[in-house]
């Protein structure tokens, strides 16, 4: 593939208070796509960019992952996701991710062992697990345990060696389903599993997660299918929330296993990856085809704060491709089972109502990736706490192949956004005994719900003086 990013003619800016112009280099991408490369018009003019959320905002070059939200177009190194989820499997796509290309079958066989042997935990990391409750968020436990593996492996977190960089990657990959499927285990009192070389990445998923050492578990391999098509299409996303934190995380300098999770913890909001286990969860509130009209007006009243999980993204406004690949993939796995999950059908019309409503229409949202996967990962035997761990095992490759990018990119450097300041110009100190009395007794909600949006004191509850922009 020719990659191009070449100069174009550029961009004029005018200061309309002053008539003053500056010039701007402009770059077209290889998929003609253009920016304004702003990084010196701050030091040349005084003045930033606002931008909140990044919408217009490009942080980073990259080769790995191209979308077209517009007409749904999802690309890994230049393959589309539909063709991967089709004909490649996992550690092939990890590979792709991670190298830049399909590897030769000699270099596929090389990688599959090496991740393969990286598998095991260390039996202290095994006793690390024993610090949670019981009953805690499997992804509480992978953002302490993937975290904790900076104490473990002292001989990878020297991110200025390459051999070291490339081992880190290798075992955040190998490990991430044995971290969880530990998780899972020790939520239900099980012993921990042991991963088996001989299976693939994902029937040595299954196994981890649903053998019991007292019985012979045999892998279906459609189910195995499934969970490897599912950890493809959830293998990158470009700068989403959650890898954007290991880039920003990453920038610093912090050690790999650090900077992985923080993604880990980036990805488990309800806006980002915890919408999987939001579907399912607002699929079962909504429990019956004849709530879906009162839902999906509730989704659309204003003050409501319901929103219709799974709908929407970001970057899509178009069908997102992956949803389609899931979509497809739910019906194979469902049949395969013989599960009649009322759910499907729910979620069905909930789409289809959806999808002819002016609402959605107009904002253009559409089903994104975890409309159908929590449905997927239901009837494959998951629980729903454990949806976004799937998804950060799947995640875990895009992270490392960006931070990998990122270290070798000589234009990056530490992250550290700008803000534009709208608080107090400056002003006296005045000692507290010589202030004012705050004539109510002190809300704390109040001073705390200040600041947000929509932000009412309750009734009877005045906001105190002291809150006046404190
Ligand atoms: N249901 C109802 N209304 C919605 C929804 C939804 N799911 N999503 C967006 N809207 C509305 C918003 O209220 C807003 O309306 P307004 O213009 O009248 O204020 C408009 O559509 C634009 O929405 P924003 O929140 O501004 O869009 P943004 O790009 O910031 O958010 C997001 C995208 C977070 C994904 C949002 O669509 C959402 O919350 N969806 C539900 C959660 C979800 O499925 N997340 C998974 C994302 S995919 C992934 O991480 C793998």
């Amino acid at each position: 593939m020719s990659k191009t990013n070449a100069k174009d003619s550029g961009f004029t800016l005018t200061d309309n208070q002053t008539g003053k112009t500056w010039e701007f280099e402009g770059h077209t991408g290889s998929m003609k796509n253009r920016l304004i490369d702003i990084r010196s018009l701050y030091s040349t003019t005084g003045i930033l960019t606002y931008d909140p959320g990044f919408t217009s905002t490009a942080a980073c070059k990259s080769d790995i992952t191209y979308i077209d939200g517009q007409k749904g177009i999802l690309l890994h190194r230049g393959y589309p996701i539909e063709d991967l989820a089709e004909h490649s499997d996992y550690m092939e796509v990890c590979y792709l991710l991670l190298y830049g290309n399909l590897p030769s079958p000699e270099q596929k066989a090389s990688f599959d062992m090496e991740i393969r042997h990286h598998t095991w935990l260390h039996e202290q990391l095994a006793r690390f697990y024993q610090g949670f409750m019981r009953s805690a968020h499997p992804m509480a436990i992978m953002v302490g345990v993937v975290g904790a593996l900076s104490a473990f492996y002292h001989d990878s977190t020297d991110i200025n060696d390459p051999e070291q960089r490339q081992l880190a990657a290798h075992r955040i990959i190998a490990k991430m389903p044995n971290i969880g499927a530990c998780a899972y285990k020790y939520s239900l009192g099980r012993p921990f599993p042991t991963p088996i070389n001989s299976h693939t990445y994902s029937e040595n998923l299954l196994q981890m997660m649903f053998s019991h050492t007292s019985e012979e578990y045999k892998v279906n391999p459609i189910l195995a299918k499934a969970v490897d098509r599912l950890l493809i299409l959830h293998a990158d996303h470009e700068q989403n929330a959650s890898t954007s934190t290991v880039r920003l995380a990453g920038s610093s300098g912090a050690n790999p296993y650090a900077c992985i999770a923080s993604g880990i913890a980036s990805l488990w909001g309800p806006a980002h990856g915890g919408a999987n286990e939001a579907v399912l969860n607002m699929l079962d509130e909504i429990g019956s085809i004849a709530n879906v009209k009162k839902y999906i007006a509730k989704a659309q009243d204003k003050e409501d704060p319901f929103r219709l999980m799974g709908f929407g993204h970001r970057v899509y406004k178009n069908y997102d491709p992956r949803a389609k690949v899931m979509q497809k993939s739910c019906h194979e796995v469902l049949s395969t089972l013989g599960i009649d999950d009322p759910r499907l059908e729910l979620a069905m019309r909930l789409e289809e109502i959806a999808l002819s409503d002016d609402y959605f229409l107009e904002k253009k949202l559409f089903p994104n990736v975890d409309f159908y996967s929590g449905i997927v990962m239901k009837a494959l035997g998951f629980p729903t706490s454990m949806f976004t761990v799937m998804f950060a095992i799947g995640r875990s490759v895009g992270w490392i192949a960006h931070w990998k990018e990122m270290l070798g990119d000589g234009e990056q450097k530490i992250g550290r956004p700008r803000q534009f300041y709208t608080g107090h110009a400056k002003r006296k100190y005045t000692p507290v005994g010589s202030r004012g009395h705050t004539p109510n007794k002190v809300s704390w909600s109040w001073l705390w719900r200040g600041n947000k949006k929509n932000a009412k004191p309750k009734d009877g509850n005045q906001k105190p003086a002291l809150a006046e922009k404190g």
